[in-house]
């Protein structure tokens, strides 16, 4: 999704926002674009290319020399990608530069008012008109024509706004699409996406919706779009900027799934209470009482977010004995959904911004109802709106897709779980039980990344095909589901999950040597049900990868994961298939990291 980076200090600027950009590209992108200015200069300096930020470098000229400037990597909404549409915007006088994130809902109703007074416009963006009417405001200050002009504009932005008779100052206004600052010494940056701002500065503020801010080289001051003052308190941000680097791998994917032992590790780390056989997960805001009259709890969330609160769900139902279900939120806002104050919401993201999980958390609230996070970026907007919740701590996640960040919010689920089982009628040798099997995760996931080598190989034999089925039953489904996500996000081959028990009412019928079933097979109560239904594909002489506790014989491969508790078995067995997505999209070629059409956080409806 879009990116933005901004800077004005005394540095030189445009190596600066390039290298920012950089840091961005990983949301997905299809161009990009830089503008400077100094307090010296007499104008504004841009230059825009379709594709890569290292085309866009490339066309910068050897004398691009500047101390203020917005930079953006766009994802085409409004028009195509190419150098007319991508940002930065300027108006005809070439005073205004904009570079927007989101997307303004009115804007062929401005752009139509805005023709019919003579504006001319060159590109097909909805962006292009929030610079036109800046240009045109008449208000004296920078902030107030921005401010005017947000007035007339519907829908969402993260915004930042250069003006050539303004040069000492950026200004920045946030509605739905993340704008951070990051304060650095007689300077100021930037961004949507704290992944620009690390390796400058780990104090950051987080504007608010309906927040602004203007940034000098050496002070910022926040307000409301209405222009009121705001307090802004600086934060410190835990990730290093090293957590975005690829380490050694040759994808951040790969580097993602190997980091998975660690990354479980943080999540449960000062976390669990052996004196009580629970867990301690203090930002929940909920206290026991509270936690007891809790009748239902809904899970919300989207893509891969969703699949871990599925398996959420079935935890919560299975340690804690409340009825719990997921859905997905960009379902959910829409249809009007009974609220029920006995009923506990749990919105779960990775980024904590994805724009449909916000909305539906924004509408629970307005309805009265308890919401809690389950998130990885910390002071994002979902943790932020959220009454409580718990950081999965999983460390940045830079892949289009994600991997660490499903295995953690799992591994959240858990504990949360574990912790409102505890409260009601899970016993203490059951809690025991699960800690210990929680405890045995790190190791066991090392355990099974070894196997990377043999999944390699039969990833390769499959790098071929047409379609592939993947079936689960219970808590494999959930497993399945995000397996099958993951291999068509990163090698485009089309894939079905199914629950095992439905193969029969209908899907059998696809069965055949060429649609290779994979086929979840956990060694619980349901093993005799998963056998009988590998029998069935065998039959039909369909090839079988098995996951599994034990070399399964109808299969033709058996992933072997080592055995936990089997609440928790769901957790380990995803792991394989993470490697099994990557191993097939690399023999085939794929763009791992940015698979087409897709970006990291999802900003816009
Ligand atoms: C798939 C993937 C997406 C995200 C979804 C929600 O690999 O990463 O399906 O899970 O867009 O994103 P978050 O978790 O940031 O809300």
């Amino acid at each position: 999704m879009c990116g933005i980076v901004g800077y004005i200090g005394k540095r030189d600027v445009a190596p600066l926002l390039l290298e920012g950009l950089q840091r961005l590209e990983y949301r997905g992108y299809d161009s990009a674009g830089i503008v400077i200015t100094s307090p010296k200069a007499s104008g504004l300096k841009m230059v825009k290319a379709k594709g890569r930020v290292r085309d866009l470098e490339a066309k910068v000229p050897k004398r691009f020399a500047g101390t203020t400037g917005i930079a953006h990597t766009r994802w085409a909404t409004h028009g195509a990608p190419s150098d007319e549409n991508a940002h930065p915007h300027l108006d005809a006088e070439g005073k205004v530069a904009v570079v927007h994130n989101g997307i303004i809902d009115n804007a062929t109703e401005l752009r139509a008012k805005l023709v019919a007074d003579g504006v001319e416009f060159l590109s097909e963006t909805d962006t292009e008109v929030l610079v036109h009417l800046v240009a045109r405001s008449q208000a004296v200050t920078l902030e107030e024509k921005v401010r005017e002009a947000l007035r007339h504009v519907e829908g969402t932005y993260g915004v930042a706004v250069m003006h050539a008779d303004f040069s000492d100052r950026i200004v920045v206004a946030r509605n739905g699409s993340p704008v951070v600052l990051g304060i650095g010494e007689k300077e100021m940056f930037v961004a949507s996406d704290i992944a620009a701002l690390v390796s400058h500065t780990r104090q950051i503020v987080t504007l608010e919706d309906g927040e602004m801010a203007t940034l000098k080289a050496d002070d910022f001051r926040t307000y409301t779009t209405e222009g009121s003052r705001t307090t802004a308190t600086p934060t410190t941000v835990e990730w290093e900027a090293e957590s975005y680097d690829m380490g050694g791998h040759d994808t951040y994917m790969h580097k993602e799934i190997s980091e998975q032992a660690d990354a479980v590790d943080r999540v449960l780390r000062g976390r669990i209470d052996d004196r009580f056989s629970t867990v301690h997960l203090g930002g929940l805001n909920l206290d026991a009482r509270e936690a007891r009259g809790i009748r239902r709890v809904k899970i919300l969330g989207c893509g891969t977010s969703y699949h871990a609160g599925m398996i959420g769900a079935q935890l919560i139902e299975e340690l804690a004995r409340i009825p719990a279900d997921a859905e997905p939120a960009s379902e959910f806002r829409y249809r009007n959904p009974v609220v029920d104050p006995d009923t506990l919401y749990v919105a779960v993201s990775q980024s904590g911004e994805t724009y449909d999980v916000l909305a539906a958390v924004q509408e629970l609230k307005r309805k009265g109802a308890r919401v809690l996070g389950v998130v990885n970026v910390v002071g994002s907007a979902i943790a932020r709106e959220a009454d409580g919740g718990m950081y999965v701590h999983a460390g940045p996640e830079v892949c289009v897709v994600s991997t660490k960040c499903f295995t953690n919010t799992v591994v959240a689920f858990a504990l949360l779980a574990l912790h409102l089982g505890r409260i009601r009628d899970l016993s203490v040798s059951d809690g025991k039980r699960l800690i210990e099997g929680l405890r045995k995760l790190p190791a066991q996931i090392a355990e099974i990344l070894k196997t990377e080598d043999e999944i390699k190989k039969i990833a390769e034999e499959y790098a071929g095909a047409q379609s592939m089925m993947f079936i689960g039953r219970v808590r494999g489904y959930p497993v399945a589901l995000e397996a099958s996500l993951k291999l068509k996000e990163i090698s485009y081959i089309h894939a079905e999950a199914y629950p095992a028990s439905e193969l029969k009412h209908g899907p059998l019928a696809l069965i055949e040597p060429a649609l290779p079933t994979v086929a979840i097979v956990p060694d619980d109560e349901l093993l005799e049900k998963n056998r009988a239904a590998l029998e069935e594909i065998k039959a039909r002489s369909g090839r079988i990868l098995a996951v599994a506790h034990r070399e399964q014989e109808k299969a033709d491969h058996t992933i072997v994961v080592p055995k936990n508790e089997t609440e928790l078995d769901p957790i380990l067995m995803g792991i394989p298939l993470q490697l099994l997505a990557y191993h097939t999209a690399l023999a085939m070629g794929r763009d791992i990291d940015k698979p087409r059409n897709l970006a990291k956080s999802v900003t816009v409806e």
